[in-house]
């Protein structure tokens, strides 16, 4: 199967990602987000924090505004997967909507496309009977473009094709990116799964107040000579979008170690959401961790 048109709905600060590496590699790209002005509030704000990374992005920022300028915004979810061989959809990180929309998508889309969840967590199996193509949906992955991560986490639901799946990872290349396959269903995928039992230990020892969150990102950022930290990285992330990944492993092991600590929700509820909100464990657009002898100083 070729795929040439591709959807993305959700223009957060995932979905607006994908629709400009996928755009920057000649793909013809629609998106539609119920906010619409969203595309064009998340671009700037890729923008500062590309300005702000010492990581380089998948793509330059030149070409990445003219890529975006390629991806069609569209009034209505119909219009925007009308044509699409490839759907992606980018909504927030809760099941009852994924499902919702992909319920919507197996009726406004081509038979022949393939329905794709970015969700961080969430396998698909969870969302494919929502539609009549079990065989057609598919788990892709993305990470933070703009900061140069371009792996991509690839697995199937119950009924996948592997056709489909192979389709999937050889978009996935096109794009410019790498396909991380998960062979048997796991909750996280590939290397998200990593990445969560990392951020599921440092909330744990900073909130029973083991460790200041600082420390934790000292020895990290010594350790794997990679900067931020796990929490300068949930700060980029958006606590929110961390707290409702760590809902979906909470509810699905019902292990309380498992729980987001309620110091994370009580930050979440003052609006310190991380970078977009210029306050999360750190405060922006200058954290303490990028300043001269933040891993020499002691907490
Ligand atoms: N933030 C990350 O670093 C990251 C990384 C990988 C994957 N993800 C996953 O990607 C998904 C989106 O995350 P995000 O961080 O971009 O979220 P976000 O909150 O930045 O964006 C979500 C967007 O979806 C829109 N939306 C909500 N309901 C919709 C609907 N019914 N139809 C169309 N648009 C709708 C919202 O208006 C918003 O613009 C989640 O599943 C998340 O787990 C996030």
């Amino acid at each position: 199967m070729k795929i040439q048109n591709v959807a993305v709905i959700g223009t957060g600060i995932l979905g607006t990602q994908i629709a400009i590496q996928a755009a920057c590699h000649n793909y013809i790209v629609t998106v539609f987000d119920i906010d619409a002005a969203s595309f064009g509030r998340v671009l700037e704000r890729l923008k500062i924090r590309m300005q702000n990374s010492s990581r380089q992005p998948t793509i330059p920022w030149p070409q990445m505004k003219k890529g975006a300028r390629r991806v069609k915004q569209c009034a209505s979810l119909k219009e925007a997967v009308a044509g699409a061989d490839l759907v992606i959809e980018a909504v927030p990180e809760d099941l009852a909507l994924k499902r919702k929309v992909f319920k919507q998508l197996d009726i406004l889309t081509p038979r022949k496309a393939i329905l794709a969840t970015n969700s961080s967590s969430i396998p698909v199996s969870r969302m494919e009977k929502a539609t009549g193509r079990p065989e057609k949906c598919l788990n892709i992955h993305f990470y933070s473009l703009d900061q140069g991560r371009n792996i991509v986490d690839v697995m199937g639901g119950t009924r996948t094709l592997p056709g489909i799946i192979k389709t999937g990872k050889e978009w996935v290349q096109s794009i410019g990116c790498i396909p991380l396959t998960v062979k048997k269903e796991i909750l996280g995928f590939c290397f998200n799964r990593i990445w969560r039992a990392i951020k599921r230990e440092a909330l744990y020892m900073w909130a029973g107040g083991y460790v200041d969150f600082r420390d934790v990102d000292r020895g990290w950022m010594n350790w794997s000579g990679m900067s931020p930290g796990p929490f300068g990285l949930m700060d980029g992330v958006g606590l929110d979008v961390v707290y409702d990944i760590e809902m979906v492993y909470y509810k699905e092991s019902g292990d309380p170690k498992d729980r987001p600590p309620k110091a994370l929700k009580a930050m979440i509820n003052r609006g310190e959401l991380g970078v977009k909100t210029g306050k999360g464990f750190y405060t922006y657009p200058d954290p303490e961790f990028r300043r001269p002898g933040f891993l020499k100083a002691s907490s």
